[in-house]
């Protein structure tokens, strides 16, 4: 079995400093290492540097959920790539839902995942239907998510070609998302056949060969349900919101990766 991948993505929590150390203290004092699972947190910026500190020596990567596009420069407000590695990232989340539905374009989207490829920096993009396409059926479904992959990995090919390990795709459907009202998680045969559907379609359009690029699933996974999804050879790990901030939740998660 391919190693599993298990990402926290802490969104704008906790509320303060200490509340974060600590909650990166309990995870890493709780967590014992694997083989078999690898593991990493995206914690707000202002706390990236903070518990970049305490998994120094661990075996756990520190992720941003957001970078801007250019290298440097009067852009008031953004976070560039060489910003985060300096400060010991080395993935960011890209084109999450709740970005998208501030008004994030797939044209900006792509172009913050060009800009982190072409600086060797990982990248989990996040792609997924809202609950209205959803319920036209899967093949409309299948047309949204395909539209997005089309948009947001354009001109990706040589940067990828080079390493194609720096893209990891986060199906992340947005009924499923747990603080979305009336969420429920998707099953994992609903997770496997988009999964699936999206393998194929880099493969398709030579995007990735099989098995280069990582495939997760993301929406209200917690430890009761980790099993089942993470049990499926298809889903090569999970992108977990509000369970990976309690450390006894996120811990669970991980365990339960026979
Ligand atoms: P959730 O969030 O696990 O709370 O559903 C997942 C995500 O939005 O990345």
């Amino acid at each position: 079995m391919e190693r599993k991948i298990i990402i926290g993505n802490w969104k704008m929590n906790p509320r303060t400093e200490e509340e974060a150390m600590d909650l990166v203290r309990e995870i890493v004092n709780k967590y014992e290492e694997r083989d078999e699972v690898e593991i990493g947190v995206a914690p707000p910026f202002v706390f990236l540097e903070g518990v970049s500190n305490v998994i120094l020596k661990r075996n756990i990567r520190l992720g941003a959920q957001d970078v801007f596009w250019e290298d440097q420069g009067a852009y008031t407000g953004e976070v560039s790539v060489d910003e985060l590695k300096s400060l010991g990232a080395d993935f960011v989340i890209v084109g999450h839902s709740e970005r998208r539905r501030l008004g994030e374009t797939d044209k900006q989207v792509n172009k913050k995942v060009r800009q982190s490829l072409n600086s060797d920096f990982q990248v989990i993009l996040c792609v997924g239907e809202p609950k209205g396409m959803r319920d036209k059926g899967v093949d409309v479904a299948k047309r949204f998510v395909s539209g997005e992959l089309e948009k947001d990995l354009e001109k990706t090919k040589t940067a990828l070609g080079r390493s194609p390990e720096n893209l990891i795709i986060a199906y992340e459907p947005l009924w499923a998302i747990s603080s979305e009202e009336g969420s429920e998680p998707a099953t994992p045969e609903k997770a496997v056949e988009m999964i699936s559907f999206i393998r194929k379609f880099l493969e398709v359009n030579e995007i990735a060969k099989a098995g280069e690029t990582r495939v997760l699933y993301g929406g209200s996974v917690d430890s009761e349900n980790a099993g089942e999804f993470l049990g499926r050879d298809e889903i090569d790990g999970a992108l977990v919101g509000g369970a990976s901030l309690e450390a006894d939740e996120f811990v669970g998660i991980i365990e339960s990766i026979e």
